[in-house]
């Protein structure tokens, strides 16, 4: 398979190898790279220009490159460029462990940015001047319009702002793909309008991404599948949060709060996330929408089951069973699967107007329901908030979850005082944890702290958490969110130490 995916003749006579097309990267460029939670990155340019980084360094010179991408990539993108130290900035998102190790040694500057607001930022020049967009396709079509892979990101954006351009062409992917996404942008303001999605299998652009073919540097062919995501069956705590949100969605409707087929399902990444998945496809629902930024195995098990019958989102990230049945259906999935930019998926206009139900993960929440997604105890980045924002800020639900223990017991993921904040109190709607789930709408803070005390703290944490409650009560300084500020980090500071928190 080659030429076929190349149809158009000038983009045609600028194929060349991956290590050709690094030779076009200089020390010092801004990149704007394909690629999202391991789907839709290029394989082999990074590959080649970590190669190059390495010899330079090798002989005593600096060779660093900023680098901007949808979310993360996968070992053929920050992996191979973070073990030869050549990302002096990343952004909006990662979640390798060297690129997690750069960043919390201090070799690299790391933004973690809504992942709504990367594109408008890319714009704007708040990044610097973008010099390469460096992004994976399936083909190019005779008018050479791109047909885009397995995300989209921030891919039209890069392709209109950067200088340069390497589009690597991947014939091990899915041709079939094609016609599955919609691509729309937005104008800048003043003359910003509104965006025309009513529900989420709303088309409002076109399937293909388009590139000034003057700015094309490179073409790379590659035959490389993307990274498949190893999901582990869900355990037990993974079940019984499903079974709480399960349970707290059946009353909603019952209700009438939210309708029997809910509203459109958003779902972060991880296994929890996807239990919850699993759990809704056991569940009593039929005609399910989503509108999520990742669509996971969870939501194509539910996409083959008939109980989701459309969702958008920005990329898909698959175990290597699902990505197998994602090829052998792709004519059935691309009915149901939209992908959009992720300016789009995640847009806060979108989320609102649809009154998207957000599911996402978190490492703490505090008793008032402030949530920690990112930073282990308060200085050390774990991946990034992601689009969690996004769509928590402007949910109609807003639910987080997480085991109440971490680190075999020793701590509390509900604690007094979250040790970093990336969604507040007032964002925050539904926490829910194995041993239940507070709803703290409509509850002042005093109210939510006692309510997720009781419902979400492990019961070895519960007396100290309440203790401290009582003790907040009555010595704070003033009782609408009362706190023991010396004694809120000790928490934090035990961990630390190595103690149980
Ligand atoms: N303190 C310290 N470490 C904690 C912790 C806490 N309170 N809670 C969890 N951890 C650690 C776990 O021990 C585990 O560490 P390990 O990898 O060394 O084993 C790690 O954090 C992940 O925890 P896990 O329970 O497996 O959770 P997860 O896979 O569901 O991920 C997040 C949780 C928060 C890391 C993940 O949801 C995330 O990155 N969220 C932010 C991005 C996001 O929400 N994206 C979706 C938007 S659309």
């Amino acid at each position: 398979m080659s030429k076929d995916r190349i149809l158009n003749p000038i983009f045609r006579n600028k194929l060349m190898t991956a290590d050709e097309a690094a030779a076009l990267i200089n020390p010092g460029d801004n990149i704007g790279v394909s690629g999202f939670t391991g789907s839709g990155h290029p394989k082999e340019v990074p590959q080649a220009l970590a190669r190059r980084i390495a010899a330079a360094t090798g002989r005593g010179e600096t060779f660093r490159v900023g680098v901007l991408s949808g979310a993360s990539t996968a070992p053929e993108f920050d992996g191979a460029l973070f073990k030869v130290n050549g990302v002096s900035m990343r952004l909006p998102y990662q979640s390798d462990p060297d690129g997690r190790n750069r960043i919390n040694s201090g070799d690299a500057w790391y933004m973690d940015v809504h992942l709504s607001e990367v594109a408008q930022n890319t714009v704007w020049g708040h990044y610097g001047k973008l010099d390469v967009a460096l992004i994976e396709i399936v083909a190019i079509l005779e008018d050479g319009r791109l047909v885009p892979s397995t995300s989209v990101g921030c891919n039209p954006t890069f392709l209109d702002m950067a200088d340069r351009v390497i589009l690597e062409v991947n014939s091990g992917l899915n041709a079939k793909l094609e016609g599955m996404h919609d691509i729309y942008s937005v104008a800048q303001p003043p003359n910003r309008q509104p965006i025309p999605i009513t529900k989420p299998s709303d088309r409002i652009g076109e399937p293909y991404m388009r590139v000034d073919p003057a700015k094309v540097v490179a073409v790379v062919e590659t035959d490389c599948p993307d990274r498949d995501t190893q999901f582990s069956a869900p355990d037990e705590n993974s079940r019984r949060i499903a079974g709480h949100i399960l349970d707290f969605l059946q009353y909603e409707v019952k209700k009438g709060r939210i309708p029997a087929n809910l509203l459109p399902l958003q779902s972060g990444v991880g296994n929890v996330a996807n239990a919850v998945m699993a759990g809704l496809n056991d569940g009593p629902y039929e005609n399910l929408t989503g509108c999520t930024e990742v669509l996971q195995d969870g939501m194509l098990d539910m996409i083959r089951s008939g109980k989701l019958v459309c969702v958008s989102a920005t990329a898909v990230s698959f175990s290597k069973e699902a990505l197998v049945d994602f090829n052998a259906n792709l004519d059935i999935y691309r009915k149901r699967i939209i992908l959009r930019p992720q300016e789009i998926s995640n847009h806060p206009e979108v989320v609102r107007r649809l009154g998207v139900i957000t599911m996402n993960g978190m490492l703490e929440a505090d008793i008032y329901g402030n949530v920690n997604s990112t930073h282990v105890l308060g200085s050390r980045m774990m991946n990034g908030l992601g689009g969690s924002g996004d769509f928590t800020r402007n949910a109609y639900l807003s639910i987080f979850m997480t085991p109440s223990l971490a680190k075999n017991g020793a701590l509390s993921c509900i604690v007094p005082m979250v040790s970093h904040v990336d969604h507040t109190e007032h964002d925050v709607q539904v926490l829910v944890t194995e041993h239940g789930l507070a709803d703290l709408r409509g509850l002042a803070p005093r109210q939510r702290a006692k309510l997720v005390i009781e419902k979400c703290a492990d019961p070895k944490f519960r007396p100290a958490l309440k203790d401290y409650l009582a003790r907040a009560e009555k010595g704070a300084n003033g009782q609408q969110t009362p706190h023991l500020l010396g004694e809120a980090f000790d928490w934090h500071l035990r961990a630390l130490r190595g103690e149980s928190m």
